[in-house]
């Protein structure tokens, strides 16, 4: 069937064309266990090769069957743990229907999703702890959050900024050893130089606060602006919290802007004890960086920036030109426009995703998901310690079990072990772990996000490592 133009000529065809992708995408949730990560084929980018001949929505729909829906990137399977990836809710799928049928443009303007997003920034302000009057937006994910938060706090040390640059003064910013990548983007990003982003040394896996107020006390000395110190709740490494109380008290008492990566454990706030508590003190930051698409499962994309001072979040952003004015009534009021609070100007509905998640599950459901995930990955490091020749890199303190196949090996073949499994267990489809290095040993490492994960999951993958370190030792 060809359409003439981009006009649906037969509707009744589109329908249940429609109707049966939206089949295939439940079957394809429901059977998520079913479903887990696979190589792509040889002749993928032949088969994804644009054709543009207009084939209709029959063949289009076939294609994305066969050729799309089988590659996904293995993250809605019970047992992947890899990186930190959020699992994806079958709310999204309604969420997505309708975000697309209405196509919004979250910029501004007087329409219902730029309300929705309030109410879910407001619920989010809530949940963290910050106060009333507090302002937020969705965006891509904690990366984008945080060169969001790390420019107003640029702003309250330079206020002409936006102006006149940077000019001469050298910022110098702070985060503990162990701070996610995104945080050297965006010092880098926004031409504060990776060299002036400090690494602070940590004690208990928590940020030296004294050490800190050294290193900030030589900077100053030496003619620098310490501006900003970055807290993290949730290390990507290890699941490690800095104490976000210690580190408010440290930033008020040093003049700097406290910024908390938050990307997956901010949501220890709505955990139950004693997880819960890993987070306190986060509602005392100036600025929050979090994700819905990790610990809150929410489909991709899906991240909020959060500033404790609308006004500084909005002057460092704020830009009206004549084509953007505002208006009393109809569609250009409905202020405030989102376009001030970030880089986009041009936003999609991300709220429909999380408001709908929440109304269809209950927070109830998601404080539970996050508790279990805790305890899932406890369990890991007690499966480890029962095998034999395993071991722990770290105590688990959240989510994240980081571990070795085989202890008993010197730390190059522990490293070319741990790798090969991760391997051979993601090809093999059993379960997906990723790794990284730990005083320069590669390791395995789980970082739960998953609220399909259950007990018998972890316990299986730990039996499948341990099969494959006994038939891989010499590796
Ligand atoms: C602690 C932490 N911060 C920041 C990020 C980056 O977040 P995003 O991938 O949403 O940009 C991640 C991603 O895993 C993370 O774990």
């Amino acid at each position: 069937m060809a359409d003439q133009g981009i006009k649906t000529q037969d509707w009744d065809t589109f329908r249940a064309e429609a109707q049966r992708m939206l089949e295939a995408a439940l079957d394809q949730m429901q059977q998520a266990a079913e479903r887990p990560w696979q190589p792509v084929p040889d002749d993928i980018d032949a088969r994804y090769a644009v054709q543009a001949e207009a084939r209709g929505p029959q063949e289009t729909v076939d294609r994305i069957i066969a050729d799309v829906l089988p590659y996904h990137g293995g993250n809605t399977h019970p047992r992947f743990w890899g990186w930190v990836q959020g699992s994806g809710l079958a709310s999204d799928l309604i969420a997505s229907v309708a975000a697309a049928a209405v196509n919004a443009n979250m910029g501004g303007r007087d329409h219902g999703a730029n309300y929705m997003e309030r109410a879910v920034v407001d619920w989010t302000r809530r949940k963290m702890g910050m106060p009333e009057g507090a302002s937020g937006l969705l965006v891509t994910g904690t990366s984008q959050a945080t060169v969001i938060a790390f420019q107003a706090a640029r702003l309250r040390a330079l206020p002409d900024l936006r102006k006149r640059g940077q000019g001469d003064g050298r910022l110098t910013a702070y985060a503990g050893e162990g701070v996610h990548n995104a945080t050297l983007k965006a010092v880098e990003l926004l031409g504060i130089g990776s060299d002036n982003l400090r690494k602070v040394p940590l004690v208990d896996g928590r940020m030296d606060c004294a050490a800190l107020a050294e290193m900030v006390a030589q900077d100053r000395a030496a003619g620098a602006l310490p501006f900003l110190v970055v807290g993290t709740a949730g290390s990507v490494d290890l699941g490690l919290f800095d104490d976000l109380n210690a580190l408010a008290d440290a930033a008020a008492e040093l003049g700097l802007w406290l910024h908390v990566d938050g990307a997956f454990g901010a949501w220890t706030r709505i955990a139950a004890e004693p997880y819960r508590s890993l987070s306190d003190g986060i509602g005392r930051a100036d600025s929050i960086a979090l994700d819905f698409h990790k610990w809150m499962y929410v489909g991709y994309d899906c991240g909020m920036a959060l500033i404790r001072n609308e006004a500084e979040h909005r002057a460092a952003f704020a830009a009206r030109p004549s084509y953007l004015e505002g208006a009393e009534r109809g569609l250009a009021g409905g202020e405030p426009w989102f376009c001030d609070y970030g880089i986009d100007l041009s936003r999609g509905n991300r709220a429909l995703k999380v408001w709908t998640a929440l109304e269809t599950y209950g927070e109830a459901a998601f404080s539970e998901a996050i508790t279990g995930n805790c305890g899932l990955a406890a369990l890991m490091a007690a499966e480890v310690a029962a095998q034999p020749k395993m071991a722990l890199a770290a105590p688990v303190v959240s989510n994240v079990c980081v571990f070795t196949a085989r202890a008993d090996l010197p730390p190059d073949a522990q490293s070319r072990l741990n790798a090969e499994i991760a391997q051979v267990l993601q090809e093999s489809g059993e379960a997906v772990f990723s790794t990284t290095r730990v005083d320069g040993r590669v390791l395995l490492r789980a970082a739960i996000t998953n609220h399909r994960s259950r007990a018998p999951d972890v316990r299986a993958a730990i039996v499948a490592v341990a099969r494959e370190a006994d038939e891989r030792a010499g590796v």
